[in-house]
């Protein structure tokens, strides 16, 4: 189903059916690059099934570690040790017994404050890419992972919040949160996230039926202006759906 606006929305059963498509997506963008790749990651919980999968076979042996590069598209300011820490719950799930070290790319938290970390990481991210004007032939990421949060925020650029309207800064600091966790934030800004073959929404249950509902309806909300400047696909299950969704 697309909804005219150039984003495709794919409905899947379940969690389980959704963390299998959002895998093969992401196996396709990979097979598609023969060299180097880079796949931003998201916090928040809807992307932990999928990173429990991509530790398994057949997941597993297809991803050509040596090759990919992982990045996060915000983070909690907080030490890696927390429980709350975004990549660090990639790193436990998957990304510590598989990738190599070198080719893990967190955002700096140890940083002496939020904005601090965005600078560390966005002369990080532009290292990476090798010059510091986006080329649209040749996108920083192949992949970009993102969540909705239930005020429509996404990575963390929260409603109303100045990061949303950021044109020049790569990453930038967010002093304080929208929802919880009420902690500073350090987040990509949309045209950085823009830059990518293919931008993956994953949302599942219930839960999200109210701001899908709302995302849908066209409202401007920062899940709605993140955007690619290739592919965008929301990824939905059933549960999820707003019942006249299911039926068009
Ligand atoms: C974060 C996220 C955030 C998240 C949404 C959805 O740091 O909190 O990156 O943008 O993706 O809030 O979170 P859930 O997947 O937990 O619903």
């Amino acid at each position: 189903m697309a909804n005219g606006d150039q984003r495709r929305l794919i409905e899947v059963a379940d969690p389980a059916a959704l963390a299998e498509t959002a895998a093969g997506r992401l196996l396709a963008r990979i097979a598609a690059n023969d060299g180097r790749i880079a796949i931003c990651l998201t916090g928040g919980s809807s992307p932990q099934q999928l990173y429990e999968l991509l530790a398994t076979d057949p997941w597993r042996s297809k991803i050509p570690w040596e090759r990919v590069h992982w990045f996060i598209g915000d983070e909690r300011f907080v030490p890696d040790g927390d429980a709350r820490h975004n990549m660090a719950m990639a790193r436990r799930t998957f990304l510590d017994r598989l990738a190599p070290s070198a080719n893990i790319h967190p955002i700096p938290t140890d940083a002496a404050s939020p904005d601090e970390a965005a600078t560390r990481y966005e002369r990080e991210l532009k290292s990476f890419y090798g010059v510091s004007a986006f080329d649209p032939a040749w996108p920083l990421f192949d992949l970009v992972l993102m969540g909705v949060g239930p005020d429509g925020h996404t990575a963390s650029l929260f409603p109303d919040y100045p990061a949303l309207q950021e044109t020049e800064r790569w990453v930038v600091g967010v002093p304080e949160a929208h929802v919880e966790p009420f902690v500073p934030r350090v987040t990509l800004t949309l045209p950085v996230l823009a830059s990518c073959h293919e931008m993956l929404f994953e949302l599942a249950g219930s839960g999200k039926r109210a701001i899908l509902t709302r995302v849908l309806a066209g409202e401007p909300l920062p899940a709605n202006r993140a955007r690619s400047n290739g592919e965008t696909v929301w990824l939905v299950d059933k549960a999820a759906l707003p019942g006249d969704s299911r039926a068009a």
